[in-house]
């Protein structure tokens, strides 16, 4: 179709993420490659060997076979209610609270969660907050709504508590809304940073003063290096302030496509109501529940964190064995990804040379929100969690090699 037919009739909100020109649409950073074998450090995709394939299988024989009219008919708007009993019990613990189903409502990844709470939260020209990096489907989904993002420098514990401050009293005195934070408090994407317990309990605090909400995306809080979790965000949150999100995505499998909201139970009832997609697969949610009924999600979890942690662990020596003049970062304690400081060369050329060596993975600058290649030239994020050992350390192999060509 021509172009300016095309952008004629799209919408103005379209046009604003993308739609309608070459867009990177969440696989653009996945780049283009000649090389015979090429090294994917690209999405925060998990392990495939520990995929439990086995397991899952029979769950969904066991939900398809004997609760066959559940599973096969439309599952309403909150979602299968076994499933968020499960998922009810489960965070009770992790947040020290006393949740109900009533809290939860299931969705279509994480992604689809943030959709519906954008849906629900925003009108057109309220303000949405961010860490400075952020995840960029986010800074997508909000966009999508006609809202402005406004980023707030993050460090390694997490967002830089007295910018903002001055970000919201400035954004209050020129007459805007806001009505989130939008953070990824535990093992952020792209940094890998955890922040700490008192810059969470000050966004709690903060969050009331000024009458505003907290997303907390918990995609890869449960994902932690350490011997126990982190106190989430949730956790610290006395007033019906925080509004979370999780996601089977990174403890299972992406392809699973089930995540959920959890909030007060008022929040719960106003995300249901403006939503239009049907739910989600009641099978899927079935063979879910039924897989955490059977305690194998927490056998699972505990096996993959220690797999995500030999993976980091592998790529951080591996870089300091082959690139360490060129490269710095932060050890992440939990998580997918290494935000990763280079030195003697801009990240729009490193991954361009080094894709052309076979190793991929995404320019920090997509994850800020003008996503400029030429200011944001010093990080690169690397993704540990997909590729095996092997190719982790053939990759630093072959950065060493990149690196000598364009920096020495
Ligand atoms: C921080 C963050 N939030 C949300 C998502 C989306 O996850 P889901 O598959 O649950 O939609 C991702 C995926 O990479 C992510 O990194």
């Amino acid at each position: 179709m021509k172009e300016s037919i095309l952008k004629s009739k799209l919408s103005k909100s379209a046009i604003k993420i993308g739609a309608g020109s070459p867009t990177d649409a969440g696989l653009g950073f996945r780049g283009n490659t000649n090389h015979p074998d090429p090294i994917q450090l690209s999405g925060g995709i998990p392990d495939e060997p520990s995929l439990p394939v086995t397991d899952f299988t029979e769950m969904l024989i066991s939900a398809s076979k004997q609760e066959t009219e559940g599973s096969y008919n439309y599952g309403g708007w909150f979602g299968y209610d076994g499933l968020r009993e499960h998922l009810a019990k489960r965070q009770s613990v992790f947040d020290n609270k006393k949740l109900k189903l009533n809290n939860f409502i299931i969705h279509n990844g994480s992604s689809g969660a943030l959709e519906n709470i954008c849906r629900t939260l925003l009108d057109p020209n309220d303000v949405v907050i961010v860490e400075k990096p952020s995840y960029s489907g986010t800074v997508r989904a909000i966009r999508g709504f006609n809202c402005e993002v406004v980023e707030v420098d993050m460090d390694t514990n997490g967002i830089n508590i007295s910018q903002l401050e001055l970000e919201i009293s400035k954004i209050k005195n020129s007459g805007k809304t806001i009505k989130f934070i939008y953070t990824i408090p535990d093992f952020h994407n792209p940094t890998g940073y955890l922040t700490s317990d008192e810059v969470k309990i000050k966004l709690c605090e903060i969050a009331q003063q000024e009458d505003i909400f907290i997303v907390e995306d918990a995609t890869y809080s449960e994902l932690y290096f350490d011997s126990t979790q982190p106190a989430p965000l949730y956790s610290f949150d006395k007033n019906d302030r925080v509004i979370k999100m999780g996601t089977f995505s990174k403890i299972i499998s992406t392809g699973i496509r089930v995540g959920w909201i959890q909030a007060h139970e008022d929040l719960i009832q106003a995300f249901s109501q403006t939503r239009f997609d049907m739910g989600n697969s009641p099978l899927i949610q079935r063979a879910l529940s039924l897989y955490m009924s059977k305690d194998l999600l927490d056998h699972h979890v505990d096996i993959v964190r220690n797999i995500y942690k030999n993976k980091m662990e592998t790529l951080t020596s591996s870089l300091i064995e082959n690139c360490e003049p060129y490269v710095e970062f932060y050890k992440p304690r939990g998580g997918f990804f290494l935000w990763v400081k280079i030195k003697g060369v801009t990240n729009k050329e490193l991954t361009s040379e080094a894709s052309n060596d076979g190793v991929m993975f995404p320019s920090g600058s997509l994850f800020y929100a003008d996503r400029d290649e030429n200011t944001w030239t010093s990080h690169v994020r690397m993704a540990y969690s997909r590729s095996s050992i092997d190719q982790i350390k053939e990759a630093t192999r072959r950065l060493k090699q990149t690196f000598l060509r364009i920096v020495d």
